[in-house]
C-alpha cells in the first residue's frame, strides 16, 4: 500500500484546498493529512488563523479525502511522521517548492501546482476589512503601522494628527492624514487612540458614540468613573472598547501567567515589578520634558499589569512613594500593595534606572523574568535547588502589537471583548493614575 502525507493550515476550507488533497489521495493509497496545530501556526508567524484546530480539522474530515488525520505540532515532525507512518510519498503545494527537498533522504517528495487565485489568507481579508484610523503624536503609532500589515481584515487607512514627524510617518506609509477629528471619525470603522492620556476620555467619548470600536493606548481614563462611564456607553452602543498594554499579549508573559495559576510555585505572596527608562531624558529641558509623558502614565499600566492579572484588583491597601520634579514631572515612583494574602509593588520611573525585572514569589518556588521584562521571550521558574530551575522560551514577534491588533479585529468580529486586560484591570488602573494625580495615599520622597 502507498502511503502518502500532506500538512496545511486548511483555515476556511477552499476550493485549492480540496483539489490538492484530491490530487494528493490520487498520488496513492492512504492519504494521511496533518493541520497544523494553532500554537505552530503562531510559531511560524500564521496569526490570523480564523478557525481552531477542531474546526478545521472537522473541516477536513468532511471532504471525505483523509484516510486518516493527524495534527502537527513541532519543527522536525515531519521527519518523525514519515518515519512513524511509514510514508511512501510527501507532498505539498507548489507555493513550498524547494523547501523540503530534506524530505527526499526519507521518502518521495512531490510539489503539486497551487491552485491560482485562491487562498486563505485572501478569504481573511475579503471577510471583513476594518478601516483603522490612529489618532494621536505618539510616534508608537509607526509601530502599529507597521504591525498591522501582519493583521488580515486591517487596513490603516487615516491618521489624525496635527505633528508635522508624525504626518510625515503618515506619508511615507502612504496613509491619509485628516486633522478634522469628526470627519475622521466618519472615515474609519475602528480607531486607536495614542493622545496625550489626559484628553483619552474626550476622544474616546466622541468615538463611541459615532457607533466607532476603539483601542486606546494605555491608561485608558485618568479616573476610575470616567473609565467606567466610558465602558457603560461603548456597552449601550454595543462597540469594543479595549485598552491597549502591548505586554499582555507578549506569549511568554502570557504563558507565564497562565504557569502560575497551575500552582507551579504554589501560593503567590508577592509580585514586584520594576520598569524604568532614560531614554531621550534631559532633566534641564524643562520644555522637553513636559512634552513627554509623566513616568505614571508611561510606565504605570505596564508595571500594574502583573501585579493585577495575578491577585486580582481588590487590594486593601496601597501606599505611592514619589520624586517629582518642581515642574512637576516624576521622575521615580514606588508603589506598594497589601493584599490580604500577599502583597506587591512596583517601581517606575523615567527618570532612574534600574534593573526592569519582574519577580512573582511564591510558597514553593519564584519565577524570575529578566530585564526588560515588559518585552521577553524567556522566563525562569526558579526552586531551593538550583537543579530544578525550569527555563520557559518562546516565539516573541512585534513586542506583542500585532496579537493585541489581531485580539482587537477579532473582539469586533464578534462583538465580544476577548481581551486579556479586563474591564475591572483597566478600572484599577484609571483609580491608581487618579488616586497619584490626587496625591491619595502618597508621600513625595525628598533627594
Ligand atoms: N494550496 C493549494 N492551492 C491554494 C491554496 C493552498 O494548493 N490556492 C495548498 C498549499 O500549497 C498547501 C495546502 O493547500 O499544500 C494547505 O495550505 P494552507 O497553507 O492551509 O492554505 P493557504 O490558502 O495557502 O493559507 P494561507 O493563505 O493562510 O497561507
Amino acid at each position: 500500500m502507498k502511503k502518502v502525507i500532506t500538512y496545511g493550515t486548511y483555515d476556511l476550507l477552499h476550493y485549492g484546498h480540496i483539489r490538492l488533497l484530491e490530487r494528493a489521495k490520487a498520488l496513492g493509497d492512504y492519504l494521511i493529512v496533518a493541520v497544523t496545530a494553532d500554537d505552530f501556526d503562531k510559531k511560524r508567524g500564521k496569526i490570523n488563523v480564523h478557525q481552531s484546530l477542531v474546526e478545521r480539522i472537522e473541516a477536513v474530515r468532511d471532504t471525505g479525502l483523509a484516510d486518516e488525520i493527524i495534527v502537527e505540532e513541532y519543527e522536525g515532525q515531519k521527519i518523525d511522521d514519515i518515519k512513524r507512518y511509514d510514508i511512501d510519498i510527501f507532498t505539498v503545494g507548489s507555493d513550498w517548492v524547494g523547501k523540503f527537498d530534506y524530505l527526499k533522504e526519507y521518502c518521495e517528495v512531490v510539489y503539486l501546482d497551487r491552485t491560482e487565485g485562491i487562498s486563505s489568507s485572501q478569504i481573511r481579508k475579503e471577510k471583513r476589512s476594518l478601516k483603522l484610523g490612529i489618532v494621536g503624536d505618539n510616534p508608537i503609532l509607526e509601530k502599529y503601522i507597521n504591525e498591522s500589515y501582519f493583521v488580515n481584515g486591517l487596513n490603516v487607512c487615516l491618521v489624525c494628527t496635527k505633528n508635522n514627524e508624525i504626518k510625515k510617518i503618515a506619508k511615507e506609509n502612504n496613509i491619509l492624514i485628516e486633522s478634522d477629528y469628526d470627519k475622521f471619525l466618519d472615515s474609519v470603522d475602528c480607531i486607536y487612540v495614542v493622545t496625550n492620556p489626559a484628553d483619552h476620555y474626550d476622544y474616546i467619548y466622541k468615538a463611541i458614540n459615532k457607533n466607532k470600536h476603539v483601542l486606546c493606548e494605555a491608561p485608558i481614563c485618568l479616573t476610575k468613573k470616567d473609565c467606567i462611564s466610558l465602558y457603560e456607553l461603548s456597552k449601550k452602543k454595543n462597540v469594543i472598547l479595549m485598552e491597549a498594554i502591548k505586554t499582555a499579549y507578549s506569549t511568554a508573559f502570557n504563558r507565564l501567567m497562565l504557569l502560575v495559576k497551575t500552582g507551579i510555585i504554589g501560593n503567590v505572596v508577592s509580585v514586584d515589578s520594576t520598569c524604568t527608562s532614560l531614554k531621550e531624558f534631559n532633566q534641564n529641558n524643562t520644555k522637553d520634558l513636559l512634552k513627554k509623558q509623566s513616568s505614571i502614565c508611561a510606565w504605570g499600566p505596564t508595571a500594574l499589569l502583573p501585579i493585577f492579572m495575578l491577585l486580582g484588583t481588590n487590594y486593601e491597601k496601597k501606599h505611592i512613594s514619589s520624586y517629582i520634579l518642581k515642574n512637576n514631572f516624576d521622575l521615580f515612583t514606588k508603589i506598594d500593595f497589601n493584599y490580604n494574602n500577599a502583597v506587591a509593588s512596583i517601581k517606575i520611573g523615567k527618570g532612574a534606572k534600574s534593573e526592569g525585572d519582574l519577580v512573582v514569589t511564591g510558597t514553593k518556588g519564584y519565577i524570575y523574568v529578566p530585564a526588560p521584562w515588559w518585552k521577553t521571550d524567556y522566563f525562569e521558574v526558579r526552586f531551593e535547588e538550583l537543579d530544578c530551575t525550569k527555563k520557559y522560551f518562546y516565539q516573541f514577534d512585534g513586542e506583542g502589537i500585532r496579537y493585541e491588533l489581531v485580539t482587537f479585529v477579532k473582539s469586533i468580529q464578534k462583538l465580544k471583548n476577548i481581551s486579556y486586560v479586563s474591564e475591572e484591570i483597566s478600572e484599577s488602573i484609571s483609580e491608581v493614575m487618579e488616586d497619584f494625580n490626587k496625591r491619595k495615599d502618597f508621600d513625595e520622597i525628598k533627594f
